[in-house]
């Protein structure tokens, strides 16, 4: 069964007071991604993407509004559920791939679950099963030093595959890796969706966030678009900073 509205934010703020002055993050924020999507939320720098990552990352929580994850309300959680949600249903993947260079490829991908109390026995056949899903099961021996840039991401993507999390969020992703690596990476994230995964992928980047099967737009801290991934609509500029809309 698809779980609908696996992630729901509805009429998110988040307001920094600089100040005098109280800056929108996210203003009036709402939208719904079911179990098996592959969302790309994008923007200029400055739109919010950050914001609207920390609050589905359940790092952070909103100034008003609702955020439910698999049911759940997160918007009011202390730091601890937040993090126990965190372990049990997100996998995060970085910029910087945060790969321990002392530790072996294998025990990379086990470290959060040694975190999570799970057992060696589990942590290490999960880990070869995630590590086979990226192709890098004959390198589970090596350090991470002696792997390429794009191998290394895939060795993060298996570590946040091993916690079987019902969400996988990359935040610009392919922003550390030439043009060709990331379109690897990128064709990755789509397969990995094909085979059933939930994908938020936050890029400031049209030509990447085309990968993705659906859009949505921000731009000061509002969605300014929200649909087909291929409609011509979804990749239009925003607006300059200091350019006003038309009334
Ligand atoms: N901790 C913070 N304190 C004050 N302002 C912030 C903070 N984090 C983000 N902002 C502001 O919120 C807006 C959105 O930021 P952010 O979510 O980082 O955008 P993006 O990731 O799209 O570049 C920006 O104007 C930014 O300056
Ligand atoms: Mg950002």
């Amino acid at each position: 069964m698809v779980l609908e509205q696996l992630i729901q934010l509805r009429d998110v703020y988040k307001i920094y007071q600089m100040g005098e002055e109280a800056v929108h993050a996210l203003d009036g924020v709402s939208f719904s991604i079911s179990q098996g999507e592959f969302v790309a939320i994008v923007g200029s720098s400055g739109s919010g993407k950050s914001t609207a990552m920390n609050i589905i990352g359940c790092l952070d929580v909103p100034t008003s509004g609702t955020y439910h994850l698999g049911g759940t309300d997160v918007s009011t959680m202390d730091d601890d559920q937040q993090a126990e949600i965190r372990n049990k249903m997100l996998g995060f993947i970085f910029q910087q791939y945060n790969l321990i260079p002392k530790l072996t490829v294998q025990e990379n991908v086990e470290l959060p679950l040694l975190y999570g109390g799970i057992s060696a026995e589990e942590r290490h056949k999960r880990a070869v099963q995630s590590l086979e899903r990226v192709g890098l099961a004959d390198k589970r021996r090596n350090l991470p030093s002696q792997l390429s840039g794009g191998q290394q991401q895939r060795v993060s993507i298996a570590r946040a595959l091993a916690g079987e999390p019902s969400v996988i969020l990359a935040d610009e992703p392919t922003g550390a890796l030439d043009s060709r690596t990331g379109r690897e990476v990128l064709s990755f994230l789509q397969k990995l969706n094909a085979e059933g995964d939930t994908v938020v992928l936050i890029t400031h980047d049209n030509s990447i966030a085309v990968k993705a099967k659906r859009i949505i737009r921000l731009q000061d801290g509002k969605i300014v678009y929200d649909g087909d991934a291929r409609a011509p609509e979804a990749v239009v500029q925003p607006l300059e900073s200091g350019e006003e809309a038309e009334a």
